[in-house]
C-alpha cells in the first residue's frame, strides 16, 4: 500500500517534505500546484514551486490551468526535473481556479476537450528523457448531479489517454471539505476499473478524511483494492502519520517521542531555507492552522502564532505555551 503526500497549495512544500522525511517519508510527494501558464513565463516565485528535496525521486509533479498549451508547456520544465511523473488537477473547487476552467473545472468539459489535453501532455512525457514519465489525474466525484456511470465513463477516457494513476477525493466540488468523504465510491471505481484494464497496471488511489491510524485502516477496509492512500490536511499536523500508518499495515513496532516545540522551531527555520520570504508568514500562518489542532488550547496557541509574525516572535509564543503545559510539548507515540 503506497503511502502519498496531498497536493496542498501553500502547504506541499519543502519544508513540509523535510519535515516528513524526518520521520521515514512517505512513498510519492505530490507538490502544491504548479500554475501552468506562471511557471512558463517565469513568474517571480517559480523556483519555489519546483524544488525537489528531499527524495526528488518521489516527487510528483501537479500542474493547475485550464490552457492546454501551458500545460503542455509546463510539462517539458518540469519533466526535466526529473521525478515520478506529472499529475493534472482536476478536483480543484476553490472558485478562483474552477471559474478560469481549470481544477474541478475539467470534469464538467466534453470528453474530447480533455483528451486534446491529456494527449499533449502525454506526448511530451513519452519523450522524457528523465525518470518523469508517469501521467496522474486527481479528480473529485463531479458536481452535484454526478452519478457513478458518469465518473466510469470519465475515467474510460483518462485510461484511454494514457493515465496510469488516478486519485479519487470522493467529494463533489460543492461539498468542498464539509461531509465526510464516500470511500465506497473510491472501493467502486477501484472495483470498475481494475475489472475492465485488468492487463493494465492501473493505481487507484483513494484520498480524504484520513486522520489516524484508525482511519487509514478502515478506510482501505472500504477500498481494499486500491493501491495507495493520500493524506492531506493530518501530514500537516502529523508529519509522522504516515511512519505510523506504514508501521500499523507491516505490523511493525513503531514507538518514538517527538518535542512538539522543537518540531515547530525546525519548521519555521526550514521555512526560511525554502520559501520567498514575501512567502514566509503566510506559510508559517498555514501550517499552524493545522499543527495546532495537536493541542488542548490548540484555538488559542493558533491566534497568537497567526496573529503575530517574525520568528522570535512566534518562537516566545510558543515556549509560553509549553511553559504552562508542560504535558503537551513531548508526545510518545
Ligand atoms: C489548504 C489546502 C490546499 C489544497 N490544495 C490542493 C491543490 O493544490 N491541488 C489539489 O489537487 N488538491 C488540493 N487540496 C485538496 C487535498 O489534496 C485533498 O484532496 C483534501 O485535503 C482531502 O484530503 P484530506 O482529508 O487528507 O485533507 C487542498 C486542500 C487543502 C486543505
Amino acid at each position: 500500500m503506497k503511502l502519498l503526500l496531498a497536493p496542498m497549495a501553500t502547504l506541499s512544500h519543502e519544508a513540509l517534505r523535510n519535515l516528513i522525511f524526518r520521520f521515514g517519508g512517505c512513498d510519492e510527494y505530490y507538490c502544491e500546484m504548479i500554475h501552468a501558464t506562471s511557471l512558463v513565463s517565469g513568474g517571480k516565485f517559480e523556483e519555489y514551486y519546483i524544488r525537489t528535496q528531499p527524495e526528488p525521486d518521489k516527487m510528483v509533479w501537479q500542474l493547475t490551468d485550464y490552457r492546454e498549451e501551458a500545460l503542455k508547456e509546463a510539462s517539458k520544465i518540469v519533466s526535466e526535473l526529473g521525478g515520478i511523473g506529472i499529475d493534472i488537477n482536476m478536483g480543484c473547487p476553490a472558485p478562483d481556479i474552477y471559474r478560469t476552467g481549470a481544477g474541478c473545472a475539467w470534469m464538467s468539459k466534453s470528453l474530447q476537450e480533455v483528451s486534446s489535453m491529456l494527449s499533449k501532455v502525454k506526448s511530451v512525457l513519452d519523450s522524457s528523457i528523465t525518470s518523469c514519465k508517469r501521467l496522474s489525474c486527481k479528480i473529485r466525484l463531479g458536481e452535484e448531479d454526478f452519478t457513478i456511470e458518469k465518473l466510469f465513463t470519465y475515467c474510460d477516457m483518462l485510461v484511454s489517454e494514457g493515465v496510469t494513476q488516478i486519485t479519487l477525493h470522493p467529494r463533489t466540488r460543492k461539498e468542498k471539505y464539509t461531509r465526510k468523504a464516500r470511500w465506497e465510491y473510491v472501493n467502486q471505481l477501484c472495483e470498475y476499473l481494475k475489472t475492465k484494464y485488468s492487463s493494465l497496471n492501473l493505481q487507484i488511489i483513494g484520498n480524504g478524511s484520513i486522520f489516524s491510524v484508525e482511519d487509514a485502516i478502515s478506510s482501505i477496509k472500504k477500498a481494499p483494492n486500491i493501491d495507495g492512500i493520500m493524506l492531506g490536511r493530518s501530514a500537516i499536523q502529523k508529519p509522522w502519520l504516515f511512519k505510523q500508518i506504514s508501521s500499523a499495515l507491516s505490523n511493525e513496532e513503531f514507538k518514538t517521542e517527538i518535542d512538539l516545540f522543537e518540531l515547530a522551531i525546525d519548521f519555521m527555520k526550514d521555512i526560511e531555507n525554502c520559501q520567498p520570504q514575501e512567502f514566509w508568514k503566510t506559510r508559517k500562518q498555514r501550517f499552524f492552522i493545522y499543527f495546532c489542532d495537536n493541542f488542548q488550547f490548540g484555538n488559542y496557541l493558533k491566534s497568537q502564532l497567526i496573529n503575530n509574525d517574525g520568528f522570535e516572535i512566534q518562537k516566545n509564543i510558543l515556549q509560553e505555551y509549553f511553559e504552562k503545559m508542560p504535558s503537551e510539548r513531548f508526545l510518545t507515540i
